[in-house]
């Protein structure tokens, strides 16, 4: 997914260029970002540009690898075979995201360790939507339908943002992303065509509870958006957070309809002279309380991560002590 909290987080100033030569870079940074071209991670950068994307894709990688978690719950309980099989590559696809994602930020100069004890020590934010929990089966497919539809509309635009090795990244990533959509479009249908009374129950149920964290996933208001101004300037964010959550609206509502479900909006109406949905209001305290940690998740999650991370701290060090005897072997006797 996932990248909702990218506007979220402290205000920084942009640093005032100190002396002549720096001045002189600045300006070629500019010029090179106002001709649309892109920064590689050798090139001189402004450090609040440097610190913005170390935020920003540090936050979708941590997003990935939490986003893994409320669906990997139902695959001992994925109703076929062929169910379990898709679930698990969908999730193990999510886990490649995290790390093209952490990859991409440590070629910032930030190591992947400290992006993680970020993450751990609860100072880093990951999108809201993965604290909410996964009652039934029909959760996963909301998910892949709505929360990884979600994510494409606003990953799409990344794949062309100013920072070179987020862009390549972003551009595999959305390829992935739209058979996660699909997948969960599918399980969906299956669901309402072919199942019981109950089991479209289910699907409603579901979509109910997604919908709004759903749409919340596209971020605050571009009235409030803390760093959308100089996202866009920079070519990191292309297109705002409501024209984004806009065009989401307007394609999920032809697909609720072919679905046979309906969205719990009763303000959704299609406005003919935006040429647009028009929908409720969003409950943005409800937003800003989830990402502060009182979700209904947020503790398990946290937790389910750091127990991971230190499980695994065997075979990290496993893995070092073998990589530091191959390279004694490697390694000529002096003569
Ligand atoms: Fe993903
Ligand atoms: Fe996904």
């Amino acid at each position: 997914m996932y990248t909702q909290a990218m506007d979220l987080g402290p205000q920084e100033n942009a640093q005032a260029p100190r002396h002549a030569v720096e001045q002189e870079l600045l300006r070629r940074f500019d010029a090179r970002i106002d001709d649309g071209g892109f920064i590689e991670a050798k090139d001189w950068m402004p450090d609040h540009y440097r610190k913005t994307l170390v935020r920003q894709i540090s936050q979708h990688a941590h997003s990935e690898i939490v986003g893994m978690l409320p669906e990997g719950n139902w695959i001992t309980r994925a109703p076929t075979l062929k169910r379990k099989a898709i679930l698990l590559a969908k999730v193990q696809d999510e886990g490649g995201h995290g790390l093209y994602l952490y990859a991409a930020a440590e070629t910032l100069g930030t190591s992947r360790d400290e992006l993680l004890d970020a993450l751990h020590q609860g100072r880093a934010k990951y999108s809201s939507i993965f604290n909410y929990p996964t009652l039934t089966w029909a959760d996963v497919g909301v998910i892949g339908w709505l929360v990884d539809g979600a994510a494409i509309m606003n990953q799409v635009p990344l794949c062309r943002c100013s920072y070179a090795p987020y862009a390549r990244a972003m551009i595999r990533i959305c390829r992935e992303e739209s058979f996660h959509q699909r997948q969960g479009y599918d399980a969906l249908l299956t669901m309402m065509r072919d199942g019981t009374q109950r089991q479209r129950d289910m699907v409603q149920d579901a979509v109910n509870r997604w919908w709004w964290p759903s749409l919340m996933m596209f971020g605050p208001p571009d009235s409030s958006s803390t760093h959308s101004a100089q996202s866009m300037r920079w070519g990191i964010k292309r297109i705002s957070n409501d024209d984004l959550r806009q065009k989401f609206v307007d394609a999920t509502v032809e697909q609720a309809k072919l679905l046979g479900v309906s969205l719990p909006d009763p303000q959704l109406a299609w406005n003919e002279q935006r040429n647009h949905y028009d929908f409720g209001p969003i409950d943005w305290d409800e937003f800003h309380r989830v990402i502060a940690g009182d979700g209904p998740c947020n503790r398990e999650r946290l937790a389910a991560r750091v127990k991971a991370w230190e499980d695994g701290a065997w075979v990290r060090a496993a893995a070092q002590a073998h990589a530091a005897k191959a390279a004694a072997r490697s390694t000529p006797l002096a003569a």
